[in-house]
C-alpha cells in the first residue's frame, strides 16, 4: 500500500496543501516533515477555505491522523491557535499525533529571525519571520529544546538557560536588544505541556507500523525544491529539507519504503521573498498574473514575485525529488493570454544551459530561454476530463510533461477541492 510524498516542485504555493487534501478519504495518515508555520496551506471546501500552517492538511478529512513529525519545528502558540481555530469551524485535530523529537521555536528564535534580517538590510533572505531558521540552527548546533522536554520542567528550564547563556550575549552585544529571561520563556513554553501531553507519541513506530498493516500515509512537504537548504538557491532559502529525502529523516521512515513522489507546480512560477528568479516578470506581465492567480502570500500576505513556467527548474525537481508524478496546479490562471512563454534553458555569458548550472554566480546571471505556445480563451474551471480541454490547453499540458521529465498525473483548474482533472489516480 502507498507511501506518498507530496513535494513542492518550485519556490513554494504550488497548491501542496490541496493536493495532499484532495486525496482525501483514501489516506490513513498525512505527516509534515518539515518546516513550520513559515508554510501556508489553503485549501477551499465548498464555500470554506482553510489556511493551515502548522496542522497538516489530513486534519480536514475526519478519517485521516494528521502527524508532525520529529524534522518539524512547533511553534505551541501557533499549534494551540490553530487548533482553537479549527474547532470554532467544528473540525476536532485532538487526534493528531506529535512526534516527541520535534524541535520547539522559543520565543527568543522569534525575535532572533526578524532581529538578523534587520541587522542584514539590504542583503535579508525575506523569510516569515516566524523563528524558523534560527531554530534549525539550534537543532544542529545541539541547543534545541525538543517536545518532550515539556515533560520535564527542570530539564527544560536547564536546557532554555544552556542556550540564552550564548543567546543574550549575541541579543545585548551584537543586536543591541534585550535580552531574554529563562524563567519566562520556560514558563511559556510549559503552559502547553498538559494540552499538548496526550497527542506526544513516537510518531517513527506509528507510520512505520501503519506501512505494515498495508496503511495509505501522505508525507505532505513544506516549502519546495529551491528552498531547500542543500538543494535551492542558497543562502536565499529556508532551513529545512524541504525535497524528498526529507520526507524520510524527518518522518523516520526509510527511502525503501516510499512508492510515490508526486511534485507540484504551478503551470507558471512564484517566488515569494528575496533570490534568484530567472523567468521572473517585472512589469504589466506579472502583474497580470499576480491578478489572476491571487498571488499573495497564505503566511505572510506579501505580493509574491510572478515568472514563466521554468523546465530547469521544473527537471532539476524531477531529478532532485526523483518525482514518479506531477500536479500541475493553475492552469485555469493563464486563460486568456494569446501566447504562454515557457522558459526552455538559460543562458549564462553567451553559453546555453539545458540544465541548472553548477554555481549561485550563474544562476543569479541566467536569463531565460523562452519557446512560445499558444494560448486559450475558454473558461476552462469546469472542465473535469483532459479531452475536454481546448487543444491549445492540452498542447500546453503536453509541452510542459516533456519538458520536465515526468508525467503529469493531474491538473488543477480552480481552488476547489473538485477542481481538479485527474488523468493518472495517485492512489
Ligand atoms: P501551498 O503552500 O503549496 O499549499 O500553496 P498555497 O496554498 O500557499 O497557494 C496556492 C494557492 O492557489 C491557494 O490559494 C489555493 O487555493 C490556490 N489553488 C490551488 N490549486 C489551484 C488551481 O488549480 N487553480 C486556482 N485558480 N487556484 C488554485
Ligand atoms: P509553503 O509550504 C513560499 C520562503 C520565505 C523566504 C525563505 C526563508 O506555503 O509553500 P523562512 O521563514 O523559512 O526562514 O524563510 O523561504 N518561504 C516560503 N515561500 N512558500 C512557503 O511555504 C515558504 N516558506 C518559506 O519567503 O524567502
Ligand atoms: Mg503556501
Amino acid at each position: 500500500m502507498p507511501a506518498i510524498v507530496v513535494i513542492g516542485a518550485q519556490w513554494g504555493d504550488e497548491g501542496k496543501g490541496k493536493a495532499t487534501d484532495q486525496l482525501g478519504e483514501s489516506v490513513d495518515y498525512v505527516v509534515k516533515f518539515n518546516g513550520g508555520n513559515n508554510a501556508g496551506h489553503t485549501i477551499v471546501v465548498g464555500e470554506e477555505k482553510f489556511a493551515l500552517h502548522l496542522i497538516p492538511a489530513g486534519a480536514l478529512t475526519a478519517t485521516c491522523t494528521p502527524v508532525i513529525g520529529p524534522g518539524v519545528v512547533v511553534d505551541l502558540d501557533v499549534l494551540c491557535a490553530e487548533m482553537d481555530e479549527l474547532a470554532e469551524r467544528g473540525i476536532d485535530t485532538s487526534r493528531m499525533k506529535i512526534s516527541a523529537n520535534a524541535h520547539l521555536i522559543p520565543s527568543y528564535n522569534r525575535t532572533l529571525d526578524k532581529v538578523t534580517e534587520r541587522f542584514l538590510g539590504k542583503r535579508k533572505i525575506g523569510t516569515t519571520g516566524r523563528g524558523i531558521g534560527p531554530t534549525y540552527a539550534d537543532k544542529m548546533n545541539r541547543i534545541g529544546i525538543r517536545v518532550q522536554d515539556l515533560f520535564d520542567p527542570s530539564i527544560l528550564e536547564q536546557k532554555v538557560r544552556a542556550a540564552l547563556d550564548q543567546k543574550n550575549n549575541m541579543f545585548v552585544k551584537v543586536f543591541n536588544t534585550r535580552a531574554a529571561s529563562a524563567e519566562e520563556v520556560t514558563g511559556q513554553l510549559l503552559q502547553y505541556a498538559e494540552r499538548i501531553r496526550p497527542m506526544v507519541a513516537n510518531t517513527t513506530v506509528l507510520l512505520n507500523d501503519a506501512l505494515d498493516e498495508g496503511k495509505t500515509v501522505v508525507f505532505e512537504g513544506g516549502q519546495a525544491t529551491m528552498l531547500d537548504v542543500d538543494h535551492g538557491t542558497y543562502p536565499f532559502v529556508t532551513s529545512s529539507s524541504a525535497t524528498a529525502g526529507g520526507a524520510c529523516t524527518g518522518s523516520g521512515v526509510g527511502p525503501k519504503r516510499i512508492d510515490r513522489v508526486v511534485g507540484v507546480a504551478k503551470a507558471y512560477i512564484t517566488r515569494v521573498g528575496e533570490g534568484p528568479f530567472p523567468t521572473e516578470l517585472d512589469g504589466e506581465q506579472g502583474d497580470w498574473l499576480r491578478e489572476q492567480g491571487g498571488e499573495y502570500g497564505t503566511t505572510t500576505g506579501r505580493p509574491r514575485r510572478c515568472g514563466w513556467y521554468d523546465a530547469v527548474v521544473a527537471r532539476y525537481a524531477t531529478q532532485v525529488n526523483s518525482l514518479t508524478d506531477l500536479v500541475l496546479t493553475k492552469l485555469d490562471v493563464l486563460t486568456g493570454l494569446d501566447e504562454i512563454p515557457v522558459c526552455v534553458a538559460y543562458e549564462v555569458d553567451g553559453k546555453r544551459y539545458d540544465d541548472m548550472p553548477a554555481d549561485q554566480t550563474s544562476f543569479h546571471h541566467a536569463t531565460p530561454v523562452y519557446e512560445n505556445f499558444p494560448g486559450w480563451n475558454e473558461d476552462i474551471s469546469h472542465v473535469r476530463s483532459f479531452e475536454e480541454l481546448p487543444q491549445a490547453a492540452q498542447d500546453y499540458v503536453l509541452t510542459l510533461e516533456k519538458l520536465s521529465g515526468v508525467q503529469i498525473s493531474a491538473i488543477g483548474v480552480g481552488p476547489g477541492r473538485d477542481q481538479t482533472i485527474i488523468r493518472h489516480p495517485l492512489t
